[in-house]
């Protein structure tokens, strides 16, 4: 199974040559070489960067057009030391991780981590770059890789020798045990059905060999299973497909009250079983957005399913196309929202409703052919249309989901 959040890691590995004689301009080439290195992924992804302000306030009487402007632009905690071993200048971030931090003083006047003096001990030894791993308790518990650069062959007073420049792995981590869980979550789920399949198999090369009554049954629940085990595995990969368009903008127009007609044709077989009702309440104007449709029915689709499946057997579903108008600066909205008269969601799970394999009921949802992916899948495909899914809901009244779109204006 594709990974749709695989990261892909860049390493540029500058390796300067002799530029003995002009110190200065090796200097700089060294720190702009130190920026290149680091971490491109955060700059690689520059719509979801916040924008960071650049520091105006340090020391105002120095000349920021040269290398502290360089230690300014690098975009993770960064300073630099002279010769020995005074911070000659910091980035604004690094307050962060030494909020006591003051230029003119050594490190060990704002930090007792022998590990992170002992790196920067090595580095005035030695011509290589050194990486030491510092692990933070405190505010919160967070990893930071620190790496220490000699940036100049020879030390002149008060100017800068050595970088250090840290980098938290903290989201890195978080992603990681993001991932690890997802896999256990997914071959989880698969598991189940294919240990169900297993024992049909036996039994009916077994003690059910001869019983044809039997042999029906368990052919009928292996279909069953081999059922669910498709329906997880069209869901991982249509979360798959959605995780990796989540950056590209959708280019088509979709209109939302025809939209929302077809899918309410599409799941109508579904309320044969529970005698669901549902009508449909257009707008009625044009509900014009940017979209992928395909994608648009999905998340209506899957809205719909949900209040079919687990709103009230006999109930009423309604369907509504609403516009806001815009308010000062905002854009105007246009919704879909889907009300269902079930038994609701108490509170405490609605923060957690697009957690991939999240369910109030996990019995229940596996009962009703559910695999926990349609509400995360939902949300990535409402996160590359820039939309918002809100959710209401009452326990003993029923359920609203909602989502919000930037109306297309009718010059576009
Ligand atoms: N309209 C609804 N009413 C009550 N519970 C709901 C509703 N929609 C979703 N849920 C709950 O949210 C969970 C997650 O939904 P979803 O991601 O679509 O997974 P699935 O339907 O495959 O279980 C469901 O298992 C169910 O517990
Ligand atoms: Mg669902």
């Amino acid at each position: 199974m594709p990974l749709a959040t695989a990261v892909a890691i860049l390493a540029v590995l500058v390796v300067l040559g002799q530029l003995g004689g002009v110190p200065a301009l090796a200097g700089m080439v060294t720190l702009l070489a130190a920026a290149a290195f680091w971490p491109r992924d955060a700059a690689l992804s520059v719509d979801v960067l916040a924008k960071v302000p650049v520091p105006t306030d340090q020391a105002p009487d120095v000349d920021r057009t040269g290398w502290r402007a360089v230690v300014d632009a690098i975009p993770t905690a960064a300073l630099a030391l002279d010769g020995a071993g005074c911070v000659v200048h910091h980035n604004r971030l690094i307050t962060e991780l030494f909020p006591e931090i003051l230029v003119g003083q050594p490190m060990s006047q704002f930090t007792r981590n022998p590990d992170l003096i002992g790196a920067i001990d090595l580095a005035f030894a030695s011509d290589d770059r050194v990486e030491v791993e510092l692990t933070e308790r405190v505010p919160v518990e967070r990893r930071v890789c620190a790496t220490v650069s000699r940036v100049v062959q020879t030390a002149v007073p008060s100017s800068p020798y050595l970088l250090v420049t840290f980098r938290d792995l903290t989201e890195q981590d978080r992603l990681a045990q993001m991932r690890a869980d997802f896999i256990a979550n997914a071959s989880h789920e698969l598991r189940t059905p294919l240990a169900s399949l297993r024992g049909f198999v036996e039994t009916l090369q077994g003690p059910a060999r001869e019983d044809p009554d039997a042999r029906e049954r368990f052919l009928w629940l292996m279909a069953g299973q081999a059922e669910r085990m498709t329906r997880l595995i069209d869901d991982l990969l249509s979360l798959s497909r959605v995780e990796m368009r989540v950056h590209l903008p959708p280019r088509g127009i979709v209109e939302l009250n025809e939209t929302a007609a077809y899918v309410c044709q599409l799941v109508e077989p579904l309320t044969d079983v529970t005698k669901v009702e549902i009508t449909l309440e257009r707008h009625d104007a044009p509900a014009r957005i940017r979209g992928d449709r395909e994608e648009i029915v999905q998340v209506i689709q899957n809205l719909l399913q949900n209040a079919i499946k687990y709103g009230r057997e006999d109930g009423k579903v309604q369907v509504r196309v609403e516009r806001d108008p815009s308010k000062g600066s905002l854009p105007a909205k246009v919704w879909v929202s889907v009300t269902d008269d079930g038994p609701g969601i108490a509170p405490e799970h609605l923060p957690r409703l697009t957690e991939r394999f999240y369910r109030v009921n996990v019995a229940s949802s596996r009962e009703k052919g559910g695999t926990g992916l349609g509400l995360a899948i939902v949300k990535h495909i409402l996160n590359r249309h820039r939309a918002e899914l809100k959710i209401a809901s009452k326990l003993g009244v029923g359920s609203t989901f909602g989502v919000s779109f930037d109306e297309l204006g009718a010059d576009s």
